[in-house]
């Protein structure tokens, strides 16, 4: 938890700068809010939801109980920071690999898109297959959608030409890491490289299996 106290400022730092660069950015509630449910422990960050996995598989929260969740929001037709954030993921899952293969086996790298219209499942599996093998994709209606990125306090929105298939969204780039019991832990930002994630969820594993 100390490395996630020590990054805390750098995040919100971070959240400020997206905030002035994205016109449209509406955080769904105040940073002030999530400070402070990170300080006392009881962040209301995850909760319930249903959605659809890349081989069509429905799936819950509750489906890899006891795993650690590693969750990133975004959509595969991300032009920018999509990609990178998912390609630092999976480089933080090889060095884990290397380095700890008992902690990558209790992690489950997530990747849920905010553009159910465009990911379908299909789309989904070819997306997910440039990146990490353990990186599951996950779509679903819009509801569904909707649902998962309240619970996770996601911002996202159509933006550029939304009248045809040709539009871009707007979306808030976090790396949430949930424990097995789909508690909060913590999370990570464009700011954290792939070393300083692999070594943080190290430690946070680490812990449990001893
Ligand atoms: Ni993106």
């Amino acid at each position: 938890m100390q490395r996630f106290a020590r990054i805390r400022p750098v995040a919100v730092a971070a959240l400020a700068i997206a905030a002035a660069a994205i016109t449209v950015w509406a955080w769904p509630t105040n940073v002030g809010t999530v400070r402070e449910g990170e300080q006392s422990g009881t962040a209301q960050i995850g909760g319930p939801f249903e959605l659809i996995d890349h081989t069509g598989r429905t799936v819950t929260e509750q489906t890899w109980r006891g795993q650690y969740l590693l969750i990133y929001f975004g959509y595969s037709f991300c032009p920018d920071v999509c990609p990178l954030e998912l390609d630092k993921i999976s480089r933080a899952l090889d060095r884990l690999d290397e380095s700890a293969p008992s902690v990558l086996d209790r992690l489950q790298p997530l990747f849920i898109t905010v553009d159910p219209q465009r990911d379908t499942v299909e789309r989904m599996a070819e997306y997910v297959d440039h990146f990490h093998p353990s990186l599951v994709g996950l779509t679903g209606n819009a509801d569904q959608i909707k649902t998962a990125a309240a619970a996770y306090r996601v911002y996202f929105q159509k933006s550029g030409d939304t009248d045809g298939d040709d539009y871009l969204m707007d979306h808030s780039s976090v790396i949430y890491l949930m424990d097995g019991q789909n508690s909060y832990v913590g999370h990570f930002t464009i700011d954290d490289d792939a070393q300083t994630i692999a070594e943080t969820i190290r430690q946070r594993i680490g812990q449990d299996i001893g």
